[in-house]
């Protein structure tokens, strides 16, 4: 008996009535979470960088850049969930604190943060000198963070003196800052003496020293030479003013007595 054949399904049938009975996911839908998300300040775990494939319940981590350290109680990994997006991230990485550097004697420092990459300055009181760094940044020191200056210090000292009067000039200027107790000698100018007796040799000149407070000892006055003077008698409170030690003084005057002595001898000499 002949039975008429039946139309046998072709394979393209087959194929699309097979992908109707099957589950979703092995017909051709996504299986993996897409590639890790980028955090700020924060990179992927070397482990995880050539992964392209996440199923879902798969984790990734990250680590903070240098400077960052991780938000306490942060999540440091990422989950791929079943509907195969990943989980929330949150706010993960922050910048480290250099913490407070100390106290500035003397001076003042400027902060506006003490976090990883800022700047902080420093600056003294007046009658004081910076010594060291003016600024200190908040660097990376291996894992660490840490100032890239170490703490200045504000020495006591003088700025160089204004000296307004023609009549004087100052013998040692090319130094714009003086430490405690430095001297600094001034001459009279041509004509100008500091004190008005010019029988004392040394007394053209003068010097002022530096005190502590930041100011100079009193400057010399210089007067104008005048022949009228030339006999006064010196006294030793004009003689202090200029700065001339009693001690200087007493061996001014012994040199000027040798010095007349000399030239006494040398007139005794000529008369014989
Ligand atoms: C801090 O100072 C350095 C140089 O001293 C500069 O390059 C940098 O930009 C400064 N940073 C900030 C946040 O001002
Ligand atoms: C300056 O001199 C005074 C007195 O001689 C002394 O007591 C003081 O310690 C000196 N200061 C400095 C900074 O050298
Ligand atoms: C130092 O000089 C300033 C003015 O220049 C003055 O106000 C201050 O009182 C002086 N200090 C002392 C201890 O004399």
């Amino acid at each position: 008996m002949v039975s008429a054949p039946r139309c046998r399904p072709g394979a393209r049938g087959l194929l699309a009535l097979l992908m109707l009975l099957l589950p979703l996911p092995l017909a051709g839908a996504r299986s993996s979470c897409g590639a890790p998300p980028t955090l700020s300040f924060a990179e992927l775990l070397d482990e995880f960088k050539t992964w392209t494939y996440f199923p879902s319940e798969s984790t990734v981590s990250y680590n903070c850049h240098p400077g960052y350290q991780k938000v306490y109680k942060a999540q440091s990994t990422l989950l791929c969930k079943r509907q195969l997006v990943w989980s929330e991230p949150e706010e993960f990485c922050r910048r480290k604190s250099c913490g407070h550097p100390g106290d500035l004697a003397n001076g003042k420092i400027h902060i506006t943060d003490l976090l990883f990459g800022s700047n902080i300055t420093f600056s003294c009181d007046k009658g004081f000198r910076l010594v060291g760094h003016d600024t200190s940044q908040c660097v990376i020191d291996g894992t660490r963070v840490t100032w890239n200056h170490k703490l200045p210090f504000c020495e006591a000292g003088c700025q160089k003196p204004e000296v307004q009067t023609g009549s004087m000039v100052n013998a040692l200027d090319e130094k714009m800052w003086y430490h405690v107790n430095e001297t600094l000698p001034f001459k009279c100018s041509p004509g100008y003496q500091f004190s008005s007796h010019s029988q004392l040799p040394a007394t053209d000149r003068c010097s002022i020293t530096c005190l502590a407070d930041g100011n100079w000892t009193a400057l010399p006055v210089c007067k104008k030479q005048s022949t009228s003077d030339v006999c006064e008698m010196a006294s030793v409170k004009e003689v202090n003013e200029c700065g001339v030690s009693l001690e200087r003084l007493r061996t001014q005057l012994e040199v000027q007595k040798l010095y007349l002595e000399i030239k006494k001898l040398e007139l005794e000499l000529k008369s014989q």
